[in-house]
């Protein structure tokens, strides 16, 4: 049994790799298989701001580029640093990329350092576009 706490820490050791010289905001993502295996990822920048991936797709294409289809929840951590604390909240893009492959009961745990909030999938991307409806 993987604990929120277990995955918030393999996050923030994620982020340790996160390559961000741009922003200087370094992303740490820890993806929970329902196997019981951990995929981390950190955010990758670039010169070309655009081509930037964050943290949670870097760890949900590693997960599923290894045949990983079944995921239980997320620690997602970032920030700058040496600043105020804050929870890092998945953008738009991750949060579609997360409705492809998880239900609505899937967990994100969000953890500033200090407190800890847990949503469910559905909580942060209601009245998703998926595959239902093609
Ligand atoms: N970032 C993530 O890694 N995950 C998110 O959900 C939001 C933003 C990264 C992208 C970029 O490298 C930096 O944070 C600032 O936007």
């Amino acid at each position: 049994m993987i604990t929120n706490e277990k995955l918030i820490k393999e996050a923030f050791e994620a982020r340790e790799n996160a390559y961000a010289p741009y922003s200087s905001f370094k992303v740490g993502a820890a993806l929970l298989t329902e196997s019981g295996t951990i995929y981390s990822g950190c955010n990758i920048e670039n010169a070309s701001y655009g081509e930037t991936v964050c943290a949670e797709r870097t760890a949900f294409f590693k997960a599923v580029s290894e045949g990983e289809r079944r995921f239980l929840k997320i620690a997602i951590v970032g920030g700058k640093d040496g600043e105020k604390k804050v929870f890092a909240y998945p953008c738009g893009a991750c949060r579609q990329v997360m409705s492809e492959f998880c239900g609505e009961n899937f967990k994100i745990v969000l953890s500033d350092g200090e407190a800890v909030k847990v949503y469910t999938l559905n909580e942060i991307l209601p009245l998703n576009f998926n595959s239902s409806v093609l």
